[in-house]
Formats: structure tokens, sequence, C-alpha cells
């Protein structure tokens, strides 16, 4: 009964993030947006990803990496076992997509900072990935670039954050797809290490 109650407050705890983000007016953005964009996959993950910001299609479908780069998304983590139903939660730096698909700025994505926090203290993962600078940035609130923060393990609070690129950047840039597998697979081994201690 007790295990019910958990599960039911954690669903209430999400609907009410669902509707305050729907219901911000912290920035600019959800003047221009079809729909806020929250997060999707296992509120119970291990590893929670964050993007950047919902593009075209996400504002039009309501969940994060659906488009192109979404699709090279998923077939990465496949390739080390994960899908968005399982094992993993993805959320962007801000939930409401920017006009013509421009990087959000740091009013922006300061202003959508606490649901962010929110969703890591809800989901509780133990491992968080950058995808691209601006999340980088989100994450470790330092300006930082792709190749100084790759192959490090930075801390948000306790827990381990790592930076690959963003998989926008990978279509554009194939070559650097090898670097982002050899991420992955130390965030593979830091999850195992964590599930062990
Ligand atoms: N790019 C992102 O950073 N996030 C999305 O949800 C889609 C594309």
């Amino acid at each position: 009964v007790a295990r019910r109650h958990e599960a039911a407050d954690a669903a209430d705890d999400w609907a009410a993030l669902a509707r305050e983000v729907a219901e911000c007016r912290a920035c600019k953005l959800c003047e221009t947006r079809k729909q806020a964009v929250l997060g999707v996959g296992d509120t119970q993950a291990s590893w929670m990803l964050v993007g950047e910001g919902p593009g075209a299609e996400e504002d039009e479908r309501g969940e994060p990496f659906v488009g192109q780069a979404g699709k090279l998304l998923d077939a990465m983590l496949g390739s080390v076992g994960l899908t968005r139903g399982k094992g993993v939660y993805i959320a962007n730096s801000v939930k409401c997509r920017p006009p013509g698909n421009r990087t959000p700025t740091e009013e922006e994505i300061l202003a959508c900072r606490p649901f962010l926090e929110r969703q890591i203290r809800m989901v509780q993962p133990h491992l968080l990935i950058a995808l691209g600078r601006p999340a980088a940035q989100t994450l470790l609130g330092q300006e930082i670039s792709i190749s100084a923060a790759r192959g490090r393990t930075h801390r948000y609070g306790e827990l381990p954050v790592l930076v690959t690129y963003h998989p926008a950047y990978l279509l554009r840039t194939p070559q650097d797809k090898a670097k982002a597998w050899e991420d992955l697979c130390r965030a593979t081994d830091l999850v195992a290490a964590f599930d062990k201690a």
C-alpha cells in the first residue's frame, strides 16, 4: 500500500510539474511556441539526458528529440542497450521552442532551470549526460567548450555529469560519432560502478 501511495504521489508531482511548465510565462519563448515540451522516458531511470530545446517537430508533437537528431539519439542509445522507454529519461535545457530553432539565451536557460532541477530531483538518475554546449552550460553553470568538457567526469551536486556532442552536430559531423560512442561507453561504466556500489 505504501508503494502504491508513493507511485500516486509521484504521478501527482509529475502532473503538477507538467501543468506549471505549460502555464509558465517566465520568458518570452511561451509566446511563440505551440506547446511546452517537458520530457520523456523512464521517470526512474539511471540515465538522464539533457538537450538544448525543442525544435519544430518537438514543438508539434510535445516530445523531446523526435526529429532527425532524435532518431540518431535513439540509435546511439540502442547501441548500449537502452531505449527512451526504459533506463533513460530525456529532457531539455528549455521547455519551449526558441523561434527558428535558435540557441536559447542564457536568460531563457536560467528562467527554465528550476524545472530541470525539479526533473533531476524527481528522477534521481545516477548519471547526467549533457548533449552539446548549451546543455553543458546549463548543468555545469559555466561556459565550457565540448572539447574541453568531454572525457572528464563533472559534477552536478553529487551527481556525475558527462558531456558529449549533440546528435544534431553529429548529423553534420559524422566523423565525430566514434567519439560520442566512446562517451556512451564511459557512461555505461559509470552507471555500472554506481549500481554496484
Ligand atoms: N534538439 C534538442 O536539443 N532537443 C530536442 O528535443 C530536439 C532537438
